[in-house]
This record gives structure tokens, sequence and C-alpha cells, in this order.
């Protein structure tokens, strides 16, 4: 799997999707509102199409409420715009309510609909989540750091515990601040990588070959 981007502008997913190199897409109502994606329709409107883009790889798109019911009928809603949409659904609730768990092993397990579970800080909140049942743990890697936390350990933690537990559930480390994050956290055991695409261009270009590459050019002008 390895890299997703975290992103929900249409032209920055098609220039980096046409490298190659994306196997996913991720988004969340604040991306969506920070890229002036507006309204219900609006956001329906630009996952469809992002999930056309795409198919058939693997687009989140998250739910808009904490209530139990609300979360239920607007999960099988966004599962319903297109065969590869999940449904993004927050470990627990802004203060701590544990309805959501209850929520995600219904829809695995009941309605067939796959979960990603985010907003989670640490391995035994992505253990708990993966054993009930969801198909996706995001752990907000980048934010665990800013914490004053190793993220890295808290991968490695994460991926031998789902190893061990036979559990399907693959890691989504998200929430990336620098280039290193992506090698590091991939390494670290995570499956997924969920990237800003501003790092991408970090990853792809390098003084030294953009110097090795003037060298190329200006020897091949020299020999024609
Ligand atoms: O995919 C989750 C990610 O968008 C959260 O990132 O930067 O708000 O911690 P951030």
């Amino acid at each position: 799997m390895a890299i997703f981007l975290d992103s929900s502008k249409i032209e920055e997913i098609k220039k980096y999707k046409a490298m190659g190199f994306v196997r996913g897409v991720t988004t969340n109502p604040t991306i969506l509102l920070k890229e002036g994606v507006a309204g219900m329709a609006g956001v329906k409107a630009r996952i469809i199409e992002i999930a056309k883009l795409l198919e058939p790889l693997p687009v989140s798109a998250e739910v808009t409420t904490n209530d139990s019911k609300r979360m239920m009928e607007e999960a099988r809603d966004i599962a319903s715009w297109a065969k590869n949409i999940n449904v993004k659904i927050t470990i627990h609730g802004p203060n701590g309510e544990l309805d959501n768990l209850a929520v995600i092993h219904e829809l695995e397990t009941k309605e067939n609909i796959r979960v990603n579970v985010t907003a989670m800080m640490s391995a035994q909140q992505c253990f708990l989540a993966a054993m009930a049942g969801a198909t996706y743990v995001s752990i907000f890697a980048g934010r665990i750091n800013n914490m004053g936390y190793d993220s890295v350990n808290e991968i490695r933690v994460l991926r031998s515990l789902l190893d061990g537990h036979k559990l399907k559930a693959q890691i989504i480390a998200a929430s990336t601040r620098e280039i290193l994050n992506v090698v590091q956290w991939l390494q670290a055991g995570a499956h997924i990588v969920t990237v800003v695409p501003t790092l991408v261009d970090g990853m792809i270009v390098h003084p030294y070959s953009k110097e090795t590459v003037k060298m190329f050019l200006d020897d091949a002008a020299k020999n024609r």
C-alpha cells in the first residue's frame, strides 16, 4: 500500500496520481474546509469526484457527527457514494464518549462497511479499534511527536500487536510534518503513510540530483 495523499484538492491528486506512487487518498472535515469545499452537498460531490479519479484505490471520508444513530446513517450514506470509499470515524467523542467502537464494530461486522478509525494518538487506542474490526487504524504520528512522545516506537508496538494477533487492520500513519516521517514511519511498521502533498516534492527533489542533472544536460549540449 505505502503512500496515500492527505488531500481533497482535485488538481493536486491528479498531479501526484499521474506519477504512479499514490495508493489512496484520505480526507477529513478540516482538510475539506481549508480547501474551500462547502456544505454537505459540496463534500459529497468532491468525495465522489476523488473516488472516481482513484478507482479502485481507497478514499476515506469522515462522518460529521458523534451521535451513534446519525453516525450509522451517515456511514451508510457515505459508503454508498462509491465502492472504493471507506468511512472515517473517530475513536471516541470530543469529551471521551465511548459510543464509537460499538458503531465501528457494527458497521464492519454487520453492514460490510470498511471503517478507518481516526484521531488516534497511541498504539493502545489503535489496538482496540483493530480488535473491534476496523479495516484501517489512523495513528496521528505527527501529533504524537508534537506532544513530546515517540511516534516511531508507538507504530512499532502497534504493528507487532496487529501481527501477533493476526488482525486485518492496516496502520495509516498520519499528520505528516517532515519529509523524513514517510520512510521512518513505514520502516517502523506502518502499512501506509498518508502524506501532505507539499512534502512529496521534498522527497523527490535533491540538490545534488539537480546539480548532476544539470551536468548531464550541459555535457549533452556540448556534444551536439
Ligand atoms: O490524516 C489526518 C491528518 O490530516 C491530520 O493532520 O496535520 O491536522 O495533524 P494534522
